[in-house]
């Protein structure tokens, strides 16, 4: 996105469609392909001798889409993004393929700037659980969220939150993969010891799913994810090295839990300096309602109006 001619930035805005972009430094003209359509002043040759139309193009990066996102590499002779996200792939689909219309923005993202090396905060996204139990302490303490004195790890005790495993591959990608069938006890009393794998997905849903939407997982994923999801899902991870997701359980004042699904980019500035992007998703065959508290919750917790990422 930045203009052959002297470095301005060419498209200014994150949606939309165009015939083309129109550089306002001097006008330069470019399809939507990044080709090269023009400059204004095209007798007296304005873009110059130097160099020949077809060389004047945007700079062109590698793109591939997956699960809804677009991902992009300047490596155009690098890996394949199959080879890139590797054995991650099959974590991955559980979380971004896992239905079949897919998924949606719950409007534009959110951004803030951080004072900090953008790969401190890779460092943060690529699976570090534990700082919850003292940076997000408040979580257990304080009202709505603070956790019920009957529970299993009871009170101001946030470790048990942390027991699961640790997925990670070559390529740097990372998820942590949260005991279920804990969730499962304490939210719903039952025992998950007894019950199938549909069983369990039905009664405490993966985030951001209701419990009709289940049978579309069938559908989308093998017996060995859906199996996997029911008992120790990826519930936060990152895309090796800035994009980092959640698909979690955010408590609610009523004691329930409301599933949050969202995508962070940390986009480096500079060395001193990242942009924080949020953006809040919902599949698109979830309810409207649901929708709604799912941004409402997402808005109170994550992001640049939440409580969590303030810490
Ligand atoms: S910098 Fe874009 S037209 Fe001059
Ligand atoms: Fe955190």
């Amino acid at each position: 996105n930045v203009c052959p001619h002297r470095g301005m930035k060419v498209s200014t805005l994150d949606a939309g469609n165009t015939q083309a972009h129109l550089c306002i430094y001097h006008g330069w003209a470019f399809k939507p392909n990044g080709d090269f359509i023009g400059a204004p002043a095209e007798k007296e040759c304005m873009h110059g001798k130097i160099r020949t139309k077809a060389e004047l193009g945007l700079q062109k990066a590698r793109v591939a889409v997956y699960g809804g996102l677009i991902f992009a590499t300047w490596n155009i002779d690098g890996p394949s993004f199959d080879e890139f996200l590797g054995d991650a792939k099959w974590y991955y689909d559980m979380l971004w393929c896992r239905t079949t219309k897919g998924m949606e923005v719950l409007g534009p993202p959110q951004r803030f700037m951080i004072r900090a090396n953008w790969k401190t905060a890779c460092e943060q996204g690529a699976s570090d659980g534990f700082h919850a139990v003292t940076l997000h302490r408040w979580l257990a303490e304080v009202c709505p969220y603070a956790k019920k004195p009957s529970t299993e790890g009871a009170g101001e005790d946030l470790t048990p939150e942390m027991y699961g495993v640790e997925v990670w591959t070559d390529h740097g990608h990372t998820m942590r993969c949260i005991d279920q069938n804990r969730k499962i006890r304490r939210l719903t009393g039952k025992d998950p010891s007894k019950m199938t794998v549909e069983e369990k997905l039905t009664v405490l849903p993966p985030p951001g799913l209701t419990p009709e939407m289940v049978p579309d997982l069938f559908k989308n994923l093998s017996k060995e994810q859906l199996a996997v999801l029911a008992s120790s899902p990826p519930q936060v991870g990152n895309f090796f090295p800035n994009g980092l997701f959640e698909f979690i359980y955010l408590p609610m004042a009523d004691g329930k839990v409301m599933g949050a699904m969202a995508l962070h980019a940390y986009v480096p500035m500079g060395p001193e300096k990242l942009m924080f992007m949020n953006w809040i998703l919902a599949e698109k065959d979830t309810p409207p309602e649901v929708k709604a508290q799912m941004l409402r919750v997402s808005c109170q917790l994550l992001g640049t109006s939440g409580m969590v990422e303030q810490d």
